[in-house]
């Protein structure tokens, strides 16, 4: 029977382990284009979820679309998760906080600041959202084999573009963005947040509570210090780096399980390394 939203089931997605993880539907036939041998096909597309299935180094993987933020986002990664998927990669957009960040760098997130609703929904307040440790070294180590200009640090992950990012552009401007959120921005700048983006916090949480990996690689569309607004032909172009990245992030990971002994990898007990 196949997953009530994203309308997939195991044999639809010929038991992959390995999924991307784009916001935007409309990302998952660029990344699919990566993978071996341009053989990649559409299986599925449900509301904000489409999913494309192909290869990489010879293994079955898949690239779903999320949507934005972590409702959407809790329902992917269950719903792949009850069909298999242990390794998660998100590739996606970003908006820098700190000075030193350029527009086209890419962020590698090592955890994530939990200013989410979905992921209290899995674990209390206090438990950490961190990135899998093997997925975040497997993206450094491709960053570093692709001469990029990549950061890895702390991202916080909001649940709203506008108010949760500070942003006075909405609707409401200045009148409505609550008391605890104003000055929020300079306070997470002050402690060594790199940037915003909406999806890692509940991705991170859900996956380490159920003992799965997940990574997040995300590429600078706008920096936040400078005011700048969001350039549409900007995000266009802020594709290939991260995909790149995360492409190569995910070859490591592969040939890494192969040399595991069978059933460790079967069993899902990600927590080990090679
Ligand atoms: N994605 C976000 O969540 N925030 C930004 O500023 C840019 C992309």
């Amino acid at each position: 029977m196949d997953t009530y939203h994203l309308c997939l089931n195991e044999k639809k997605i010929k038991k992959a382990k390995y999924a991307f993880l784009p916001g935007d539907p409309e990302r998952v036939p660029n990344i699919a284009g990566f993978f071996d041998e341009h053989k990649s096909i559409e299986i599925a597309w449900n509301r904000e979820f489409r999913t494309w299935l192909g290869k990489i180094n010879g293994e079955e993987v898949i690239v779903t679309s999320t949507g934005i933020g972590g409702s959407s986002t809790s329902i992917a990664v269950d719903e792949l998760a009850q069909l298999g998927v242990h390794t998660f990669i998100r590739v996606g957009t970003t908006g820098a906080i700190q000075k030193d960040i350029d527009v086209g760098d890419v962020i590698i997130t090592t955890a994530s600041v939990r200013l989410d609703g979905a992921s209290i929904h899995y674990c209390p307040i206090e438990y950490p959202a961190v990135a899998n440790y093997y997925v975040l070294h497997a993206l450094v180590e491709s960053a570093k084999a692709l001469d990029t200009r990549y950061h890895v640090g702390i991202t916080a992950s909001s649940d709203t573009f506008y108010p949760g990012q500070e942003r006075y552009d909405s609707f409401s401007g200045y009148r409505y963005i609550i008391k605890r959120l104003q000055g929020s921005l300079k306070e997470w700048q002050q402690l060594n947040v790199l940037n915003y983006e909406m999806e890692s916090s509940t991705l991170f949480t859900i996956a380490s509570t159920l003992n799965l990996r997940a990574g997040c690689i995300t590429e600078v569309i706008i920096n936040r210090v400078n005011q700048q607004k969001i350039n549409s032909k900007i995000t266009k172009l802020a594709k290939e780096k991260s995909i790149k990245i995360a492409i190569g992030a995910m070859k490591r990971l592969i040939d890494n399980d192969k040399t595991l002994p069978n059933k460790r990898v079967k069993d899902g007990n990600k927590r080990s390394g090679r």
